[in-house]
């Protein structure tokens, strides 16, 4: 099965005419649609898959064991996405299997491909909910408890799905299984355009969380509301927002973003009586992002007591700094005749598997470097090079 095909499958599931690109989020129509593409091509190649207790789905070659070589990425999507975050670091493991096998490739150890769940949280709120599950590193009753915009929980959503297959929650068998695991991805940034190289290896992830942040005042009538008698939870919110870009340019390298906002009732004559601010910060250190979040929470406050309201965050989801196991990198690196390693602000499951098992992610050029937007992209070429390199690190490390 060719790049082509594979790739053609995908291209009409889940399109959003609204918003242009994609939107596939965990457990939705689209996301499970996909699903079902991954298990029939899994079944083409005789590989043997199942979803685990967490939502997630392995396709194996040869039987679940120790030592195994583990590659995949993710299949849903952030609202009106790109094709390539997610779907081509499926592709390219279905192809690389393949690839292994046209060569006659007996690998040592058992190789999987996985496709985790709701990596973009763009449902449920959390990003990579199905390896911080599998690893421990969300409550699984906090996370069953969590509810979409429509009010459904990640409870109810796996039942529907027909995945709640038994306790969800950390699987230190199934982790332990996992001898390497790496994770093909689009570049999401322009450094490997600027290395002049189609494909490089991670070096490290930015801290990164996200917070909610919900102003509370007095819903209201537009017109027969005077001004003074106000408490309009929009203003602190816009001071928010501002503060948001204020606090992240003060610090190198940190990143603040306020992508989502929600105002309720959400009426063009009405006041709003709560506005909830999502606000996603990242910078190289804890630290760092703390010092962004604490500042924008601040003014936050300020701006709320200023105009009569109030603000309570909730801390939706947190991920340290990761720095990937150097010896994997530098073994990989050398595998593929020396590539370029860099750095991403993005998150990934291979960020969240790092902390229990060696992780590495090899990356793709983008040639505009633009992610989570319609206009993400890799070149065909670019794409091939990604399976290619793939195909090496795999027989490498299943030798
Ligand atoms: C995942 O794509 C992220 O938001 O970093
Ligand atoms: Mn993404
Ligand atoms: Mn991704």
């Amino acid at each position: 099965m060719s790049f082509d095909s594979l790739w053609a499958d995908l291209a009409g599931i889940g399109r959003d005419g609204r918003r242009g690109g994609f939107s596939r989020h965990g457990f939705d129509d689209a996301e499970l649609t996909m699903r079902e593409w991954f298990v029939e091509q899994a079944g083409r190649r005789g590989l043997g898959v199942h979803a685990d207790r967490n939502g997630n789905l392995w396709a194996w070659w040869g039987s679940p064991g120790p030592g195994a070589v583990v590659t995949g990425s993710h299949l849903d999507s952030v609202p009106g996405g790109g094709a390539f975050d997610g779907p081509l670091g499926v592709v390219s493991g279905l192809l690389a299997v393949d690839e292994l096998r046209a060569r006659g490739f007996r690998p040592a150890r058992p190789i999987a491909v996985v496709v985790f769940a709701e990596e973009e949280g763009g449902r449920f709120g959390v990003p990579c909910l199905g390896s911080r599950l599998l690893t421990g590193a969300v409550d699984p009753a906090t996370a069953l408890a969590l509810r979409d915009p429509d009010g459904v929980s990640l409870a109810d959503a796996l039942r529907r799905a027909g995945l709640a297959h038994g306790d969800v929650g950390a699987d230190p068998s199934a982790v332990a299984h996992v001898g390497a695991f790496v994770e093909l991805h689009v570049e999401q940034g322009r450094g490997l355009v600027d290395l002049g190289a189609p494909v490089g290896l991670a070096s490290s992830i930015l801290a990164h969380g996200r917070w909610r942040l919900t102003f509370s005042g007095e819903g209201n009538h537009a017109g027969s509301t005077g001004i003074a008698d106000r408490s309009d939870p929009m203003l602190p919110a816009s001071q928010a927002v501002l503060a948001a870009r204020r606090a992240a340019s003060t610090v190198d390298g940190a990143r603040a973003t306020v992508g989502r906002i929600v105002p309720n009732p959400g009426g063009t004559n009405v006041i709003a009586s709560t506005v909830d601010v999502w606000l996603d910060a990242r910078a190289p250190s804890t630290s760092d992002t703390r010092a962004v979040v604490d500042e924008i929470v601040r003014a936050g406050r300020q701006a709320a007591a200023d105009e009569g309201c109030e603000l309570v965050v909730r801390e939706e989801s947190y991920t340290g700094t990761v720095v990937f196991d150097s010896v994997l990198r530098d073994e990989l690196a050398a595998a593929l005749g020396g590539v370029p390693a860099l750095p991403t602000g993005a998150g990934h499951d291979a960020g969240i598997l790092a902390g229990q098992v060696p992780a590495a992610m090899l990356f793709v050029r983008n040639p505009t470097g633009v992610s989570h937007a319609p206009a993400e992209h890799a070149e065909r070429d670019d794409c091939l090079a990604g399976v290619a390199a793939l195909t090496t690190v795999l027989e490498h490390l299943a030798s």
